[in-house]
């Protein structure tokens, strides 16, 4: 089955992506996405891109960090996902956050139009995560940040002896890629970046930001 016609196996099935975050996050996949979008730094009236929203699991954490001046856009190659988004923004009536259809893996996004852009649980579901890497980096203004909360293989010992078990299980599950080094991608594509792991280095969050459009070498007479 290819990636897009999984996940949109997995909009009608929600139930099962929920079981499969409570086994991963172990419990605390709300705290992981307040975590990882307040390394995001928004502020009131700032405007955020997430690139495989899903059925818009961060879009309440992330309208709240913008409020409701900012402007949030989710985009998803799964039609299923892009409506159970488009369901929730509706319910919620929130008029700064949209859902589109879209193949983040695809070029055609504006340069320099965001403050921020974050990626939960979905750039290691992209065929090329290092090419959206860069185009989410060029995507953004000046000072802008990029936010990645994803899965990995268990990077420590005792943890990492489940790895030939549990890795072909996910892959299988989720089109994971989980051989890209998705963190080094961020390190190369920002100036500044950083990476925290959590639960033997299964669960990351990388951030990379740009530098302030001021911040170059001082002009010289
Ligand atoms: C595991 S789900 C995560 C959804 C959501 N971000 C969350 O935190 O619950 C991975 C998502 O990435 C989306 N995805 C995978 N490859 C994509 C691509 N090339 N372009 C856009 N979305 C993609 C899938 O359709 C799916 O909704």
């Amino acid at each position: 089955m290819d990636g897009r016609r999984l996940y949109d196996w997995w909009s009608r099935n929600l139930w099962a992506l929920r079981g499969m975050y409570g086994l991963v996050f172990l419990g605390r996949e709300r705290t992981f996405r307040r975590r990882s979008i307040a390394a995001l730094d928004l502020d009131s009236g700032d405007s955020v891109l997430e690139l495989g929203c899903g059925p818009g699991n961060s879009f309440a954490p992330l309208r709240d960090a913008v409020g409701p001046d900012g402007l949030v856009v989710g985009v998803d190659y799964s039609h299923g996902m892009v409506e159970r988004a488009s369901d929730r923004i509706a319910d919620a009536d929130w008029e700064n956050v949209h859902a589109v259809q879209a193949d983040a893996t695809e070029p055609g996004l504006v340069p320099d139009s965001f403050d921020a852009a974050y990626a939960a649980m979905s750039m290691s579901a992209m065929p090329d995560p290092r090419a959206v890497v860069e185009a989410a980096a060029a995507c953004l203004r000046p000072d802008g940040r990029l936010a990645v909360l994803d899965a990995r293989p268990f990077q420590r010992l005792p943890l990492s002896v489940l790895n030939p078990l549990v890795v072909p299980v996910f892959a299988r599950l989720t089109d994971w890629d989980h051989e890209t080094d998705i963190p080094a991608a961020v390190d190369g594509a920002f100036e500044t970046h950083a990476l925290r792991d959590y639960h033997g280095g299964s669960i990351y969050v990388a951030t990379g930001s740009r530098p302030q459009a001021n911040s170059g070498p001082a002009a010289t007479d």
